[in-house]
């Protein structure tokens, strides 16, 4: 099978052209594909059409289907796991029945950040496929994360070598989570690297996040965040950012350990529909273990 790669922006993103990814597809155009993937972090194969086990037999080809994060622990008053809280397909949709979201991540604005970080495997990639979409707004960025890592300057690669933070979530959307609210161990979080070794590219990428970055380890608060802000500049530098204006028939996969993504507001009375699934992941490399490697 023949496709094109028409690049979307010189750091993140590319689009697939003369694909039907609603049909089996050949091992020949999976390999293809898979580097055109690391290469652009990023693809979009628009005006598809996909039930949800085409989506499922497409999202096969790059891995284990990942389930959804792990269920917040017992305490958390609001945890909102039903019967098919572990299932492999999932919503995002602002959609409601009977006054319930019947998805995740429903309305307006959502702050960059990495799926996952606060857990200790990270599913490997995302995949978005829009059914409903908003008239205006509602549009997905996404980052580069080995370009935000390269262009620190010296001194800020030297302060967080060897560092891990503090990766949590727990539904806020757009804002930082108060900790000072909440018992630690009520919600979801994990300790990560603030820099990871790809584990196919073996590149460096930059693991921090507005959303979801808490606390570097060793540092007090505020010396803490006076850091996470001096890397934001980086990782949400917009000569980084592409910027999807999506159509029904969007089909988005994104690399989850080297690129950010954020999702800009939308009208609250306008539907919004996407079908989710996801590639399992590992525990996250740390950038200085195997420094040999690339
Ligand atoms: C996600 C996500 C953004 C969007 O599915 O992980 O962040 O645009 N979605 O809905
Ligand atoms: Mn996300």
């Amino acid at each position: 099978m023949t496709f094109t790669v028409h690049k979307l922006h010189p750091h993140t993103g590319a689009e697939i052209r003369g694909l039907d990814i609603s049909q089996p597809l050949d091992d020949a155009t999976v390999k293809a594909l898979r580097q055109a993937w690391l290469d652009n972090l990023v693809l979009v194969y628009r005006g598809q059409s996909l039930d949800k086990y085409q989506q499922r037999r497409f999202v096969e080809y790059w891995g284990e289907v990942g389930s959804r994060a792990n269920k917040l622990p017992a305490k958390n008053p609001r945890k909102m796991d039903g019967p098919d809280y572990d299932s492999e397909e999932m919503f995002i949709s602002n959609i409601r029945q009977e006054g319930k979201p019947i998805g995740v991540l429903p309305d307006g604005e959502l702050w960059f950040h990495h799926d996952m970080c606060y857990s200790e495997r990270p599913n490997r990639a995302s995949f978005l496929f829009s059914l409903e979409v908003p008239a205006t707004g509602g549009n997905t960025k996404f980052a580069n994360m080995y370009q935000a890592y390269d262009n620190l300057p010296q001194r800020l690669k030297d302060r967080i070598e060897g560092r891990r933070v503090l990766q949590v979530f727990d539904e806020v959307q757009d804002s930082r989570l108060d900790l000072a609210q909440y018992r630690l161990e009520d919600l979801k979080h994990w300790n990560q690297p603030m820099v990871l070794r790809h584990p196919e590219t073996g590149r460096r990428a930059l693991y921090v996040n507005r959303l979801m970055s808490h606390i570097v380890e060793g540092l007090d608060q505020a010396e803490s965040d006076a850091l996470l802000e001096e890397l934001y500049e980086y990782t949400e530098d917009p000569a980084l950012v592409y910027e999807h204006v999506w159509k029904p028939g969007d089909l988005l996969m994104w690399d989850n350990l080297c690129s950010i993504h954020a999702r800009t507001d939308f009208p609250k009375e306008e539907r919004r529909l996407m079908r989710r699934m996801t590639i399992a992941g590992a525990p996250v490399i740390p950038a200085w273990e195997n420094a040999t490697a690339a």
